[in-house]
């Protein structure tokens, strides 16, 4: 498993300072013969399409290239090239529809190598919005396995990002609004480990979690992760950033009562 924001933070830590790109980890020597890339790439080309890694103590460098296979563990994934998760609030109570099988199946008919699905709430209360994905029940599988057998047979490898929305939970669908959801707008109550809202829009209290809550969500991840692996996904990825549930345990802008946690 690995998170999606280990990719995008490397990917950002190396786009912006040239000297970052080849200099900064991999040493000069590295640096491919001009010509090899031109004089003065993108540098999304260097880190997307293309990886050097020093073969030997001379200079000999070799390069994997954007459709070359890569391999994890047990997966290959044809090419390098991953679709990153995207909501598209187009669930039925967290049910996939023939939305997603376009979306996700044209991705595969497309050629990437990784489709991975977009946030999929492990709990009803950890959905962005009511129109999110959800893998919190068990009529969630058969709509995802019928998606995954369809991009698997297009070559692809589908993956998921599990998720919980934490205090950002129960909001209106983007282009409502975004903004928190009333009670008597479908909304409802949110989680979070301080009672501490997002602010702005997103003005919901959340409830502060106690150890039962945070087992609860734990035990919803876990449950999620095994419905995710009978819904056909060979990938899962837990969606710990944009200040969602599982970011909120680990920043201090919001993990303020961990003393007050209580049974
Ligand atoms: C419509 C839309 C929905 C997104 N939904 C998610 C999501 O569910 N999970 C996630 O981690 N990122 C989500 N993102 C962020 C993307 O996964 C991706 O990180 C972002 O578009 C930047 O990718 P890039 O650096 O390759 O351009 C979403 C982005 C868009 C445009």
């Amino acid at each position: 498993m690995r998170t999606h924001r280990e990719t995008k933070s490397t990917t950002q830590n190396l786009r912006t300072p040239r000297q970052s790109t080849f200099a900064g980890g991999l040493g000069e020597a590295t640096r491919p013969p001009m010509g090899v890339w031109g004089a003065d790439p993108p540098y999304s080309v260097f880190l997307k399409a293309s990886h050097v890694e020093q073969k030997s103590p001379n200079t000999k460098t070799t390069m994997t290239h954007l459709f070359d296979p890569y391999k994890l563990k047990d997966i290959t994934l044809r090419n390098r090239i991953g679709v990153s998760p995207m909501c598209q609030y187009s669930s039925i109570d967290g049910v996939a529809t023939d939305w997603h099988l376009v979306n996700l199946g044209s991705r595969a008919v497309g050629g990437a190598g990784l489709v991975i699905a977009e946030a999929t709430a492990v709990e009803a209360r950890g959905r962005i919005s009511p129109g999110d994905a959800g893998i919190w029940a068990d009529k969630h599988v058969e709509p995802l396995y019928r998606i995954n057998k369809f991009v698997k047979e297009q070559g692809a490898v589908p993956g998921i990002q599990i998720a919980h929305a934490g205090r950002k939970a129960s909001t209106a669908k983007p282009w409502e609004g975004g903004h928190s959801l009333k009670d008597n707008e479908e909304g409802w109550e949110t989680i979070a480990p301080s009672a501490i809202a997002f602010g702005e829009e997103i003005w919901r209290t959340p409830k502060p979690m106690t150890l039962d809550d945070i087992k609860e969500v734990q035990n919803a991840f876990r449950a999620a992760t095994v419905r995710s692996l009978e819904a056909g996904y060979e990938w899962l990825e837990l969606h710990f950033a944009h200040g969602y549930l599982g970011h909120n345990f680990y920043s201090p802008l919001i993990k303020q009562t961990h003393r007050r946690i209580r049974r």
